[in-house]
């Protein structure tokens, strides 16, 4: 690829991250989980980048890398011994690509029916592994996961009896109560969350099934579920590069990506036009946020163009760039191939986004 020194020569519209501040959420992250004794193990479904990645677990305080995806687990394969996929994978060819995984690091995936376990098993036998089970709990987001309590006594009283299976423990993902805005509800009904998926962990040991991991926690109750006595680890992901929505609930990270656009068109002094629309970033959080432009804002994001009201005393002009901060991380992120990596105006590196889409669905048609 061609060099680009700088943010102007970067063709629009274009993923950018800001590495120290990126540097600076991930090193606040990591310090707060230093003195556990729960730990950090950051979601890559919020970057889906290797390099960064690479870089929240030189941070420290990491016990491995959450994915969602087997696309995700296949970029990050090399990054560390120690995977969590924190969804179910049910269909015989993702088993089978995420046990194959498991023969040279630990790869656990959470589960929440006998289909799931009957099908991860029998991928681990086939390739000859063992992979590990988290019993997938629903917490009150209401999206998978089995009940607190006696349904998930019974899953894991399955899974430890199925050959090619290691049932590790149970994770719980409290995602309805990550966009709280009020703090004090937030850290109730986190508390009251996590006493149910550890009284399931306690229930499933006292039934003499092994349940060392419970895991659990987003960027909007790292430090509320992080901090239950009994929660091993917290499977943060949007603080690394944060959103607009998520700022507004409060959490001490700073945005560390944009979109960066260039303005195509000044029909009015009140209106300016950007070249990044929603191929670019979503707008199922609301529209993005200029950054810099004293009272600019957003009023429609069209496919491929940014509707920008400005006062008349704004200066932008064709060909000027403005950087548009994102309502929603991991969406956006899934739209870019790569993050220019910026300092300051600077391009200092380029890094391609490995996990983006479904790369594990791309067959190749027979003739
Ligand atoms: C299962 C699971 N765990 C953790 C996270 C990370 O949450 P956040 O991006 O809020 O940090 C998500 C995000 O959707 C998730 O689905």
């Amino acid at each position: 690829m061609r060099s680009r020194s700088s943010i102007y020569d970067i063709p629009t519209p274009a993923l950018l991250v800001d590495v120290s501040a990126l540097d600076r959420n991930i090193a606040r992250m990591a310090a707060f989980f230093a003195s556990g004794p729960c730990r950090l193990r950051p979601h890559v479904k919020a970057h889906k980048t290797p390099a960064i990645a690479r870089r929240q677990l030189a941070a420290g305080s990491c016990v491995g890398l959450t994915c969602a995806t087997v696309s995700e687990l296949e970029a990050v394969k090399d990054l560390c011994e120690d995977l969590l996929v924190a969804n179910e994978i049910v269909s015989p060819d993702k088993c089978a690509r995420a046990a194959v995984l498991a023969h040279d690091r630990v790869v656990t995936v959470a589960v929440d029916s006998i289909a799931g376990i009957d099908a991860l098993a029998a991928a681990a036998r086939t390739a000859g592994v063992t992979i590990g089970i988290l019993v997938d709990v629903n917490v009150g987001q209401g999206r998978c996961g089995v009940e607190p309590g006696d349904e998930a006594v019974a899953l894991a009283t399955r899974i430890a009896a199925t050959p090619g299976l290691t049932m590790r423990g149970v994770m719980g993902y409290e995602g309805h109560l990550q966009p709280l805005r009020d703090r004090a509800e937030r850290e109730a009904r986190t508390r009251d969350a996590m006493r149910g998926l550890g009284e399931t962990a306690r229930e499933i040991r006292a039934a003499g099934i092994p349940c060392e991991v419970v895991s659990s926690g987003g960027t909007g109750t790292y430090d509320i579920s992080g901090r239950v006595d009994g929660v091993t680890e917290i499977q943060a992901g949007s603080y690394a590069l944060m959103d607009t929505d998520y700022a507004s609930v409060g959490v001490p990270f700073e945005p560390a990506f944009f979109v960066l656009g260039t303005i195509v068109s000044r029909p009015s002094p009140e209106r300016c036009v950007a070249d990044c629309g929603h191929k670019s970033m979503t707008k199922d959080h609301g529209y993005p946020s200029v950054r810099g432009v004293d009272r600019a804002t957003v009023t429609a994001l069209n496919d491929e163009h940014a509707v920008i009201a400005v006062p008349a005393s704004c200066t932008l002009s064709i060909g000027d760039r403005v950087q548009l901060l994102p309502s929603h991380t991991d969406p956006t992120v899934n739209l870019h191939d790569v993050f220019y990596v910026i300092e300051g105006e600077r391009v200092v590196d380029v890094w391609p986004i490995s996990a983006r889409g479904y790369h594990e669905h791309l067959i190749t048609p027979s003739s």
